[in-house]
């Protein structure tokens, strides 16, 4: 059973199973006001979305957001020392197992969770009966190390809540309950005699608990900061049995004070069921008062009413307290986020400097990829493809179907950003939006180490078409230039497997028909990849997520935005009136 003093010697680093903003917010608003240097919440697993915006004090801050564990990186993975599973009851166990099967650090784990199956529960309290591993719940509110460490709803949610509680600093008397209502009004009783909280823990109402009262207790007993432990319990079950055992076998020999709630269930003529899962008297031996008996004989200070608690207390402060009191101002939530500009000082910065430093320490071209990756570009490599590319891909004649749509839409009278948007619109899988998907295969097949001929046929047995590979126009015997160009620009100085994989592909794909060649689109993504590879040390992870938000598009798009709006203002210039196909142009089977 790990020992409390860990958790003041660590600074926790949590990750959060599924998503509770209010919570996650309480967490950061406690490790704020008892002043870390920086947010306890490292990640939060969940789907839907990459990141969530919380507050630091009266600042933001963004914490990532992973559908998996497993994608967290093992790096990160080696810091978790706590989690705090939000997950619904169904995914309770396999959340949590997986949790101490990915985290070595791993210390501690609340499980918010209600209604947790009592098979699972079960299944938990044996995988971790050999482990220094501390789980609160189900049904947790959590585990407070004052001054160290919130990990769940326990304190209160709310920074006001926080900041009244006076738990921001170490005392000396432990608080257990299995009641989360409950161990929040111990805190109080404590803290409002006068005395300091050396922890505080809920372990939650369910029929089997993963650590017991006992147990917790034993942990209070350990515990060197601790001198005496606050207990709440109620009606129901065995555990105040336990704890008897505890204080008349010594194994517990710090003061133990408790109230058993549920008293007034006697009254009544059939055992009466109370909110938690085990707060029902079957028998004598499970009811309040048969649980006070057996624990006074045993040597606790047993109080007849809660408010006795407070009383008893009071008697034992040991000089007066000066609290640690601290408050979060008020708090405003922005709009959006953005990494790419924003204003600071009423200036505009772009990539992290004032605008116009930005733009006069930039080429077109080395703005427009710091721009799409997010962060200043320094390789001269990859600024010089970029800018290459961009001006290759500005237009390739009035024939390709997006300029097409472009100059129909202008000789119709349309405006220019309709006429560019028709022009754009027609940017899709088969003409210019296929580096995307390029880029996705070439890095699926390398990563993969999948034979070009595996590949090829893979996507035969699927019907689908290789993208990166075919052309209108172009063929084996009649060969892209921009292709050829590119091929000799990147130079593959840095390495280029993925280059090598796309040609490889080519190889197998030409003797199928002569138009299957390596096409624009194809080669931009390989190099493209090749060089984020070289030239960022870009892992297989992080080239993911450029392919997810469609990074390797954004170059053709933007480029051809030039070659569209030339072609409508040439339309404009050489206006020729509305454009209408004639019947020979139409085969009409009717
Ligand atoms: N992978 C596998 N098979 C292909 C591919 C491909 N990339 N392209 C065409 N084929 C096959 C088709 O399946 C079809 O086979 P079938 O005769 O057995 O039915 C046959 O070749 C004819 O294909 P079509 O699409 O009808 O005609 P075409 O070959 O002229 O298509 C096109 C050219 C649209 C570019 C096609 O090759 C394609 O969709 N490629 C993938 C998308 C892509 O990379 N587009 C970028 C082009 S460059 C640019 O836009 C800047
Ligand atoms: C282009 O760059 O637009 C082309 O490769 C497509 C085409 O049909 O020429």
């Amino acid at each position: 059973m790990i020992d409390i003093q860990k958790f003041r010697l660590t600074e926790a680093q949590i990750v959060v199973l599924g998503s509770h903003p209010q919570i996650i917010q309480s967490m950061l608003d406690y490790d704020f006001l008892a002043k870390r240097q920086q947010p306890s919440v490292v990640a939060i697993i969940a789907t839907g979305r990459k990141q969530e915006r919380y507050f630091w004090g009266e600042t933001e801050v963004i914490i990532p957001v992973v559908s998996n564990l497993s994608l967290l990186r093992e790096a990160k993975r080696k810091t978790i020392t706590a989690v705090l599973n939000v997950q619904s009851a169904r995914r309770v166990l396999s959340s949590t197992k997986q949790a101490i099967e990915l985290l070595p650090q791993l210390q501690v784990v609340t499980i918010f969770a209600e209604q947790t199956p009592e098979s699972h529960t079960l299944d938990l309290i044996e995988l971790v009966a050999d482990k220094n591993i501390l789980i609160t719940g189900p049904a947790s509110v959590g585990l407070l190390v004052p001054g160290y460490l919130k990990l769940g709803a326990i304190g209160g949610t709310q920074h006001r809540q926080l900041s009244d509680a006076d738990i921001l600093d170490s005392g000396n008397t432990a608080v257990v309950s299995t009641s989360g209502g409950m161990v929040n009004e111990l805190i109080h009783t404590v803290t409002g005699a006068g005395i300091g909280v050396s922890f505080a823990v809920a372990l939650g109402g369910d029929r089997f608990p993963i650590t017991s009262p006992a147990q917790a207790i034993l942990l209070a007993e350990k515990d060197k900061q601790t001198k005496r432990i606050v207990y709440f319990g109620e009606l129901g079950g065995s555990d105040e049995y336990e704890i008897a055992e505890l204080l008349t076998s010594k194994k517990l020999t710090k003061e133990l004070i408790v109230y058993i709630a549920g008293t007034v269930a006697e009254l009544f003529e059939e055992p009466p069921q109370f909110g938690h899962a085990k707060a029902m008297a079957q028998t004598y031996d499970e009811s309040a008062t048969a649980k006070k008996k057996i624990l006074k004989k045993a040597g606790a200070v047993v109080c007849e009413t809660f408010a006795d608690m407070r009383t008893f207390l009071e008697k034992r402060v040991e000089g007066e307290r000066s609290p640690v009191k601290r408050t979060i101002g008020s708090r405003q939530r922005s709009m959006i986020v953005s990494h790419i500009s924003g204003e600071k000082d009423e200036t505009v910065r772009l990539l992290g400097k004032d605008l116009i430093e930005t733009v006069e320490g930039n080429s077109v071209a080395s703005l427009v990829l710091s721009m799409l990756l997010g962060q200043q570009v320094t390789s001269k490599k990859a600024i010089a493809f970029v800018d290459y590319v961009f001006r290759l891909l500005m237009d390739h004649g009035p024939y390709v179907s997006g300029a097409l749509n472009t100059i129909v839409a202008a000789r119709a009278g349309k405006d220019l950003v309709s006429s560019l948007s028709a022009g754009l619109l027609t940017i899709g899988p088969r003409f210019g939006g296929a580096i995307n998907a390029a880029a996705d295969g070439w890095l699926s097949g390398v990563a993969g180490e999948v034979s070009a001929q595996e590949f090829v046929e893979s996507f035969a047995r699927r019907g689908e078409v290789i993208s990166g590979i075919g052309h209108k126009k172009y063929h084996i015997d009649l060969p892209d230039p921009r292709v050829k160009a590119l091929v000799g620009f990147a130079g593959n100085s840095n390495g280029d497997r993925y280059l090598q994989f796309a040609r490889s592909i080519e190889a197998i794909t030409t003797t199928k028909k002569s138009n299957l060649i390596l096409n624009v689109d194809g080669a931009i993504a390989a190099i493209l990849l090749d060089i984020l590879e070289s030239e960022f040390d870009y892992d297989q992870q992080q080239l993911h997520e450029l392919v997810e938000i469609e990074f390797f598009n954004a170059l053709f798009v933007l480029s051809r935005s030039v070659g569209f709006t030339a072609h409508y203002l040439d339309q404009r210039r050489h206006d020729e009136g509305l454009l209408r196909l004639s019947p020979g142009d139409v085969r009409y089977i009717g």
